[in-house]
């Protein structure tokens, strides 16, 4: 793999096979060097992490015991059931967390039968004694849209000009639905971040993240500057083709 440094983070150039590796090694390494008694692991929504699950399992990537000693939610949610196919969580119960039998008191998903606001303040109060005040995930997984999107931070979205100084919210998307959604705030309380961004169809977001103006209302995966130190791009060569 081939290493970029940006204001935004280390990017890491490579096949989708080493990047999805690389996923994994980040993960288990951080889990590794914690002196945390837990270790709070979140997930992702959209396709790419679909197919990270299908190939952590499917080639035994990861042991059930390795996965049972981690606790494990995602970085944003639809509101939606979780046996929705468009839940975030209830695609990685599906597709990773129940093949591997990872315990069912290592899962945290957001509170999706409640009331947005209700849904994101119990979340708050959940990861407050599974993180500790002021702390948000030990690992974040995020991917980004050819909007430049990350998490559930789309381009005007409130949430990116004032979060209130919390670190998990809630809102509606115009044509996308009622999301929750980690924020500027929790991203900056997070240990390491990896975003992994995948495809030519996503060539043009990753340089107007990189090399265009600084403008992360427009552009909401500009917001990781202010955590840059702790960010790690997984990109492939032709999501990569206009650095
Ligand atoms: C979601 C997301 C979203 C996603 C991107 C990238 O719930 O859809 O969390 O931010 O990560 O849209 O999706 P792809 O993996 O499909 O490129």
């Amino acid at each position: 793999m081939r290493e970029i440094k940006s204001d935004y983070g280390q990017i890491l150039v490579g096949n989708k096979q080493e990047l999805f590796q690389q996923a994994l090694d980040l993960g288990l390494k951080a889990r590794a060097q914690t002196e945390r008694s837990r270790f709070l692991w979140a997930l992702t929504g959209g396709g790419t992490p679909k197919e990270w699950y299908q190939w952590l399992v499917s080639g035994q990537k990861i042991t059930p015991t390795e996965a049972a000693a981690i606790e494990w939610t995602v970085s944003d949610e639809r509101h939606v059931l979780l046996s929705s196919l468009d839940s975030n969580f209830g695609n990685a119960e599906r597709q990773f967390l129940a093949p591997l039998e990872v315990p069912t008191d290592r899962r945290h998903p957001w509170m999706v039968a409640w009331p947005v606001a209700e849904a994101a303040e119990a979340y708050r109060r959940t990861l407050m004694i599974l993180a500790g005040p002021g702390r948000a995930y030990d690992m974040c997984f995020l991917g980004m849209g050819d909007d430049c999107h990350t998490a559930s931070l789309f381009p005007g979205t409130p949430l990116l000009i004032n979060d209130g100084g919390l670190p998990f919210g809630g809102q509606e998307v115009p044509g996308k639905g009622w999301r929750l959604t980690i924020t500027p705030t929790g991203l900056r309380q997070c240990g390491l971040i990896v975003v992994m961004t995948l495809g030519a169809g996503k060539a043009d977001a990753l340089h107007r993240v990189m090399r265009g103006p600084y403008e992360p209302t427009n552009v909401p995966s500009q917001i990781l500057k202010t955590c840059a130190d702790r960010v790690v791009w997984l990109v492939d060569e032709a999501a990569a083709a206009k650095l």
